[in-house]
């Protein structure tokens, strides 16, 4: 088989896979506060498309791990039913969903049941002031009940991953993380990236990774043994602690403008409207979903895939003068 193989010999074995471009939040890193287009129906692959082309995947193009993110997955009526046909395939890839975590209480267990491996839950803040200026809603309890539905339905390690901004939550990361230790769930903070919709990000402005481990001092954080590979997320121990699991506590820093790890990136992207993007800052796509409604075999679909990730770049550029940020925002990449 011939995978999905770029230019600079990157393998992409990992598929996200956006399921909406919908949320029932408004991050302000994300989202602007109202005005914002969803994709219009037609646009959005059906179920049966999303499967075909996961199945493409894994059957051809050597898929080995698919997450669900959005926009916010949860809110995709077909979720289940999607996960458990990506679930049948052959082999069997892992399954992980990333969420806001609302509405996950209710469903945590169906999505196990789906085949669903684990689940990353997105938390900023503790506070419900707080929570309610960044996400521009009052759901905290919904989050936090979620989280906790995740855990006891088994859908383990449970990863919260957490985004400092200055002047907003910069000071909540030793609460954090003493909030994820009681519970046994790894945190793992992300450096914020020039991915919000109304382009205000700012590199001057951004709480660094180095920030972070700083604020993570009092914790005697020590290396972690077990090697990266091609996880985006350094991690340490953090001594005295095990979790829900009996292991090491661990904490990670996504690193992704101070540290990027574009050189060990193995994933491949699809949007809810059919487009590959080999990049999260790609500033081009490729239209699978012309090709599957022309009526494309699964061999040409797979060609196409394949072209669309050999261009891929080698890193994200941020830093580079010409960087030009992509018209997608995240709500509608997935994370
Ligand atoms: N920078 C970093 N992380 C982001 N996320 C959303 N927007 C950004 C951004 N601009 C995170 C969310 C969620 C995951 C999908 O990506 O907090 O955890
Ligand atoms: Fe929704 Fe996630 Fe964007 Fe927040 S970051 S608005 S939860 S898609």
């Amino acid at each position: 088989m011939t995978g999905l193989v770029d230019r600079f010999g990157r393998i992409a074995t990992d598929l996200r896979v956006s399921l909406t471009d919908k949320c029932n939040l408004r991050c302000t890193y994300c989202m602007p506060a109202e005005g914002l287009a969803w994709l219009p129906r037609e646009e959005q692959l059906t179920d049966d498309e999303v499967g075909r082309l996961i199945r493409i995947g894994v059957e051809r193009l050597g898929i080995q791990e698919v997450r669900f993110t959005g926009g916010e997955p949860l809110l995709r009526r077909g979720l289940l039913e999607i996960v458990a046909a990506a679930a049948r395939l052959e082999p069997r890839p892992r399954l992980m969903l990333t969420t806001n975590g609302i509405g996950l209480e209710r469903i945590a267990e169906e999505l196990r049941d789906a085949g669903l491996d684990r689940i990353n839950v997105s938390l900023d803040t503790l506070d419900p002031e707080r929570f309610r200026a960044l996400t521009r809603r009052d759901r905290l309890d919904d989050v936090l009940r979620g989280l906790e539905a995740a855990a006891s339905a088994g859908l383990t390690p449970v990863k919260v991953n957490t985004v400092l901004m200055r002047g907003i939550n910069e000071d909540e990361a030793p609460e954090l993380l003493k909030y994820a230790l009681t519970y046994g769930y790894q945190l793992r903070f992300i450096e914020q990236m020039p991915l919000d919709a109304q382009h205000q990000w700012d590199r001057h402005t951004m709480v660094t990774a180095d920030e972070i481990l700083a604020a993570l001092e009092p914790f005697g954080l020590e290396a972690d043994p077990v090697s990266r590979g091609t996880a985006p997320a350094e991690t340490w121990l953090v001594p005295g602690h095990v979790d829900a699991a009996g292991e090491p506590a661990r904490v990670g820093v996504i690193a992704s403008v101070t540290r990027p790890f574009c050189g060990d990136c193995d994933r491949t992207r699809l949007t809810a409207d059919g487009q590959i993007r080999n990049c999260l800052f790609a500033t081009e796509e490729s239209d699978l979903r012309k090709l599957l409604r022309a009526g494309a075999s699964d061999a040409e679909i797979a060609e196409a895939w394949r072209v669309a990730m050999r261009g891929k770049r080698a890193g994200h550029g941020i830093d580079d003068p010409s960087f030009l940020q992509p018209a997608r925002p995240m709500s509608a990449i997935g994370g």
